[in-house]
This record gives C-alpha cells, structure tokens and sequence, in this order.
C-alpha cells in the first residue's frame, strides 16, 4: 500500500461544510484567559466546535485557526491524531467500543464482529440512512464491567453479542447530558 497525499488547500469552498456560529466563537474564546497561549486551547475549542456541528468541517478547522492563532495545519493535526474528533458527519448515534486490554480479553472483539454485522459498517463509518456510527477507543474507564459500550453517552457494561438488539433500543441512548466541552472547566 502506498501513502496517498490529499491537498486540501484546493477543495472547493462549497466542500468545506459548515462554519462555526457567533455563539460558538465567543464559547470557545471565553477559555482563552484560562491558558498561556491560544494555541493551548485547542482541544476544549476542538470539543465545542463538534458538540455545535456533530463534526469538525474543513470550515472550522479554518475558522479555529484564525481563532487560535495558529495554521490550519495546526488544528488538522489534532482533529486526526484523536479518534474522539470526526471530520465527516456522525450519525445520531455513536457506537463506542472500549478496545483496551480488560475488555478486549473479555469478549471486546466479539462484540466488535457482532456490531460490524448487524450495523455493515466499520470503524468511522455511518449506516446509510444516518442512524448510527461506529467507533473504538482506549480504556472508558469501567474495566470492572468489561467489556464496556458507550451509545452517545451513555455507558454499558459487561455487553456480550446478544445484547446488542437490547442495547439499539434502549431509549436511553438519544439521552445527552453532559456535552463532552462542557466537561472541561468552563471560565
Ligand atoms: S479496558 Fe475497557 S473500560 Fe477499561
């Protein structure tokens, strides 16, 4: 497999999605104060802009740049080395498999088969019609109940494959408490 260079300083203004509001700008620059450069801001102004989204466009990429202080480049680092940030459109909801040791020796991978049969799709993709999207991440933090599934928000635990229908129905899963940027200590 050879790598593939995508020059992204060329996409036509009509693909770079959406922007980011007033509203959201003055969210992210009232964490400003709270650290020693802009630039340090990132990740807390990265989480507002995809809570306000459901992704981070190229738009606003290019818009916290110019926020931050920082080239686009910057910021695309960032958004690509976590696999929390999106830069394509989520689904409604977020499939999220804890792939860390506890769960994967627990039956993780399984339940991984089971997720990619029922939902026919794969990691950072989205079922057709928009209703879900699929994702790994390291350790959710409750390796005593492995192994361990997040839907949007909402955690559950010690999951194997048959649970899966039960789980995709649980009217719990629309629920959004805490949006992850409101997580950080607000000014
Ligand atoms: S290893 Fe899965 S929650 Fe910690």
């Amino acid at each position: 497999m050879s790598w593939q260079a995508v020059d992204r300083t060329r996409v036509p203004e009509e693909q770079l999605g959406p922007g980011l509001s007033e509203a959201v700008k003055e969210k992210i620059r009232a964490f400003f104060s709270r650290y020693p450069t802009k630039q340090a801001a990132v990740l807390p102004a990265l989480h507002i802009a995809q809570d306000a989204l459901g992704y981070v466009s190229l738009r606003a990429m290019k818009e916290l740049a110019e926020l931050l202080e920082i080239p686009p480049s910057k910021v695309m680092d960032v958004v690509t080395f976590y696999t929390h940030f999106w830069t394509h459109p989520k689904g409604r909801k977020t499939l999220l498999l804890c792939r860390s040791i506890s769960c994967e020796l627990l039956g993780a991978g399984k339940l991984k088969d089971a997720i990619r049969q029922r939902l026919g799709i794969g990691e950072h993709e989205t079922t057709p019609d928009g209703e879900y999207s699929f994702m790994t991440e390291e350790c959710l933090a409750a390796c005593d109940h492995a192994p361990c599934l997040m839907v949007n928000e909402k955690m559950h635990k010690c999951v194997r494959p048959e649970d899966l229908e039960r789980i995709l129905a649980d009217a719990d899963n629309d629920r959004l408490d805490i949006p992850r940027s409101d997580l950080f200590d607000a000014p």
